[in-house]
């Protein structure tokens, strides 16, 4: 029978673990920081489990340099999970900020309106701005964002969702690498004349096809416009998280289907997109996380 000595790994996700973290956890499994009873043996409710979770965000936070209007969530679902939770959240978003926008300056344009006739106005307003021009943008550089671009498709329509860049069709039917991003068709921002898209996602280092961006993409820089003149982006970095430094700041969304590498999944995500303070956020995160 082979020793873990013997083994040499190179599997991408689950990763290899250093041998004294495995003896450290299977300590902890047994009895965790000498109480008696081991760390699946306390109850999640308890201070113990709260102090686990503060400790991890507090390492994260300083690992990854997190900004303070950030928060870190653990969460159940893994990334399948995530790829119907950012629909669903930054949907919400996008609407809610269109909602706020029609309702200023319908109320602004036409005075003596009851609350229901305003009501009224801003919803068909909303309806034909969802129609016409609600858009998520996907660069599709493997198999993982393949499946997020699909589910996004199922849950909203894909006449909504807008594949920016298919690497396939650069690399005769494999993903390979990431093509250039002059090929890319993003939805184009209040600044290039268009209306935008709710977020654009991509993955950062897909695990199964191999295909790693080398680095922030330059036409995801902020555009220093307002709220609506922004892209919001979104990344997958499951396989990639903790590996290099990466500038949180850039993203509304950074979220991680750690159970390969890291530990539980865990989710950053930027609180102030609806003005939502940092409870409310976590709050419609959680709730809305759990969808299949
Ligand atoms: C980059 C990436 N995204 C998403 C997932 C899906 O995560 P889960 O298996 O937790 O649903 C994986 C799984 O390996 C992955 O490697």
């Amino acid at each position: 029978m082979p020793t873990r000595e013997d083994i040499t790994y190179f599997g991408a996700g689950p990763a290899f673990l250093p041998t004294t973290v495995l003896q450290s956890a299977s300590q902890a499994l047994l009895n965790y920081n000498d109480t008696g009873l081991g760390l699946t043996e306390h109850s999640h409710r308890s201070p113990l489990a709260n102090q686990i979770l503060a400790d991890t965000k507090a390492n994260l936070k300083g690992l990854l340099d997190v900004p303070d209007d950030y928060d870190i969530l653990f969460m159940q679902a893994g990334g399948s999970g995530e790829f119907s939770a950012v629909v669903y959240n930054l949907v919400g978003v996008w609407v809610e900020r269109r909602r706020r926008k029609a309702e200023k300056e319908i109320a602004a344009s036409t005075e003596g309106l009851s609350q229901e006739e305003l009501y009224s106005k801003v919803l068909e307003r909303l309806k034909k701005e969802v129609a016409e021009e609600l858009k998520l943008d996907y660069l599709v550089t493997g198999s993982w964002t393949l499946k997020a671009s699909q589910e996004a498709a199922r849950l909203i329509g894909p006449d909504h969702v807008n594949v920016a860049v298919d690497a396939r069709k650069e690399n005769d039917g494999k993903f390979l690498t990431v093509p250039d991003e002059k090929t890319w068709r993003l939805t184009p921002t209040k600044k290039e004349g268009g209306t935008g898209s709710a977020f654009v996602y991509y993955c950062d280092n897909e695990t199964v096809d191999g295909v790693e961006f080398p680095a922030f993409p330059n036409c995801l820089e902020s555009q220093g416009g307002d709220e609506e003149g922004e892209r919001l982006v979104v990344a997958d970095m499951s396989s990639n998280i903790l590996s290099r430094r990466v500038d949180v700041g850039k993203f509304g969304v950074i979220f991680v289907s750690a159970l390969r590498t890291v530990c539980p999944s865990t989710e950053t995500a930027a609180d102030e997109f609806a003005g939502w303070s940092t409870e409310e956020c976590r709050y419609h995160w959680a709730n809305t996380s759990h969808h299949p």
